[in-house]
């Protein structure tokens, strides 16, 4: 296999260098392409082309593989707690038992979230979203935490594990008009999430064993899942120099996309409609195979597997365990199974290689858990703060520059201004 590719254009040979990653996986190496040619490359949505070498987190579409350090996703949604994950993105090592102690007891340490916040946040009026509330206010932590009270990246980062759950559950708390809480540092890190979420001032709250277990495997699945759309724009963010804070807001509003983290909310909207429907599964794949009617089907298809999301098998299985753990009957999940098997056997799917996604069952699992339907982008944000932390960090550990693509112009060309007296 050789180690460079070779171009010839315009009567001219060049070669470039191929770079192969630790899974064998193979790049060209075009960062002399446009001195050396006066040519770019262009690639919309980036399908083809790698932005970075990241020893983060390996997928492969292909086989359905993925691993957060080396480690199986199936391994550590059986057997690891979020925060052992979310050391292990961000620090590169599962962590010993002393240091798991200490990570844990940082991130405890800064769980009160500043009283100030609080007025920022109770601006919001009480229908709005809570990912334009969450992405505010991580934003706003780079207001509060510069200057002397700035800290540095380690700081911040543990900061941000604590605090983005305590802001989260606010959102909730107001929806309801409910008391916000605060958070219990007694409680691991998704029982204090579940006891923000549902306590009330009126009696004790018990965290359920089997909704925290199942909260834990689904922010797991959700932690990392390399140079997807939000984790670049938190690099890109990143890479002129912006906060951690500003970094991972900006990574937020990616991720509440209908397409991208906020397709876990609009799937469950698509199956309430077709349960009230009737249940008709068979109209609504005529209709995502149908061009004009602007419908797709959500939870469905991914940029990068075409054969199946681990994480998806994971979760399906995990719906029916945890719905009969907590004696649900819910009967969207019926309607979701029989949509998947129409659809892996319809030639459209098959030939565009389009299989359930990590939303296409997560939101059955919240819904279960007593989570809205309009937090469940936000539980994709829990789970995805360390993987967006991890990355940012490498880009900066790595004094990558800042990200600047190029373009093709296809615009007007020069033209004299016209006088507004003298314009047709
Ligand atoms: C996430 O990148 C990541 O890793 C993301 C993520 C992560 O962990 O960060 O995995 C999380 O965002 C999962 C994806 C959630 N989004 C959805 O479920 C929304 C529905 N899915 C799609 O819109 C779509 O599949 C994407 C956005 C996920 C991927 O889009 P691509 O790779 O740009 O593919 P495409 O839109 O070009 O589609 C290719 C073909 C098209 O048909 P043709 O033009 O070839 O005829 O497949 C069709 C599309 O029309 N198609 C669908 C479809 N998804 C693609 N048709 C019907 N229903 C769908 N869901």
């Amino acid at each position: 296999m050789s180690d460079f590719a070779e171009l010839t254009f315009d009567g001219k040979q060049y070669k470039f260098p191929v770079i192969t990653g630790t899974e064998n996986e193979k790049a060209i190496d075009i960062a002399k392409l446009r001195d050396e040619t006066g040519y770019i490359t262009i690639d919309s949505g980036y399908k083809n082309t790698g932005a970075t070498k990241s020893a983060i987190t390996f997928l492969d579409g292909e086989e359905g593989i993925l691993r957060y350090r080396g480690y199986s996703i199936e391994e550590l949604a059986e057997k690891a707690s979020f925060l052992e994950v979310a050391y292990l993105l961000i620090y590169g090592e599962l962590p010993t038992s002393e240091q798991y102690a200490a990570f844990e007891d940082d991130i405890k340490m800064h769980t009160i979230v500043n009283e100030d916040m609080r007025k920022i946040f109770e601006g919001f009026p009480v229908n709005a979203h809570p990912m334009g509330v969450l992405s505010a206010l991580v934003c706003a932590m780079s207001a509060f935490y510069t200057g002397e009270k700035a800290g540095s990246d380690d700081l911040n980062i543990i900061r941000l594990l604590a605090k983005m759950p305590s802001m989260a559950t606010w959102s909730y708390k107001k929806s309801q008009g409910h008391p916000v809480n605060y958070p219990n540092n007694s409680l691991d890190y998704c029982s204090n999430f579940l006891n923000m979420m549902f306590a009330l001032p009126v009696a004790a709250y018990q965290v359920d064993p089997v909704v925290s277990a199942a909260l834990n495997k689904l922010l797991i699945l959700h932690a990392d899942h390399e140079q997807n759309c939000s984790t670049s724009t938190v690099r890109l963010v990143g890479s002129s120099q912006a906060s951690l804070y500003a970094s991972i807001s900006a990574g937020i509003n990616a991720l509440s996309g209908p397409l991208h983290g906020g397709a876990n909310q609009e799937v469950i909207e698509m199956l309430e409609d077709i349960k009230a429907d009737g249940g008709d599964t068979d109209k609504y794949i005529a209709m995502a195979k149908d061009k004009n009617s602007g419908f797709r089907l959500m939870g469905f298809g991914h940029r990068v597997y075409k054969n199946f999301d681990p994480r998806a098998r994971i979760i399906k299985k995990a719906a029916d365990d945890v719905l009969s753990k907590l004696g649900v009957n819910d009967p969207v999940l019926e309607i979701a199974k029989k949509l998947e098997e129409a659809a892996l056997n319809d030639e459209y799917f098959v030939a565009r290689k389009l299989y359930p996604n990590v939303d296409f069952y997560s939101g059955i699992i919240y819904r279960a858990l007593g989570i809205p339907t309009n937090m469940f982008t936000v539980m994709f944000a829990i789970g995805r703060l360390p993987g967006w932390i991890a990355q940012w960090k490498e880009m900066r550990a790595n004094k990558e520059p800042i990200g600047r693509p190029r373009q093709v112009y296809v615009g007007a060309t020069a033209r004299e201004y016209v006088d507004v007296a003298n314009r047709k």
